[in-house]
């Protein structure tokens, strides 16, 4: 698949199954990630890889995170949250070094790992895989990130679901209203 195809055919998967990417399209998938501009070429990248149970890992952070900041939150609305890991057979969770000393700014190094998260959505899309990039509230969480062997200074910048494609996405029309400024 050539880029341009790859860029324009992309969409986030409706629903994701199992098989995930085997060993051999992980390495593609990490690789494609790890050729992403970087500023300085400081790697500023990080990846926790989270296939079958080890997704759990994710879960039980997710979960203790929501009791810890919705006490009163319903039972059912808590086990929901420990489902969300099943979207996929695999989660690659990416984040960002941030925080540490260096000439490199952070928002430089978090930009430098979204260019990373698409090189891998694309790579993953070329690979007849699927994908969902999440975040929300568990990303920006210390202790979820402590769970997954982070550090409270690093920044999430994606949970990539990754499986096969058991309900395709649509991929968006291009439209560039109110994106092109004249001077
Ligand atoms: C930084 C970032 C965070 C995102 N977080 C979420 C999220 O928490 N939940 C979600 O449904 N989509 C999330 N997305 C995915 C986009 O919303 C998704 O790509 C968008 O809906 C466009 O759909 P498409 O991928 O099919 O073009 C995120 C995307 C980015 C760049």
């Amino acid at each position: 698949m050539d880029v341009l195809t790859a860029i324009n055919s992309r969409a986030s998967a409706a629903r994701l199954t199992e098989p995930g990417p085997s060993a051999e399209q992980l390495e593609i998938i990490l690789g494609a990630g790890v050729r992403a501009p970087d500023h300085g070429r400081i790697a500023p990248w990080r990846f926790v890889v989270l296939a079958g149970q080890d997704r759990n890992i994710l879960a039980k952070a997710m979960v203790a995170r929501i009791k810890r900041t919705q006490p009163n939150l319903a039972t059912e609305e808590v086990e929901r949250e420990g489902f969300k890991v099943q979207r996929a057979p695999t989660i690659i969770v990416v984040a960002a070094k941030t925080g540490t000393p260096g000439k490199i700014p952070d928002v430089e190094r978090i930009l430098a790992v979204g260019a990373a998260v698409q090189n891998m959505w694309l790579a993953i899309h070329a690979l007849g895989l699927g994908a969902m990039w999440k975040t929300g509230e568990p990303a920006y969480d210390g202790a979820v990130k402590t769970a997954l062997g982070l550090e409270p200074t690093d920044h999430i910048v994606a949970f990539l679901y990754v499986g096969t494609i058991a309900a395709p996405g649509t991929p968006r029309e291009t439209r560039f209203e109110g994106a092109v400024v004249r001077p």
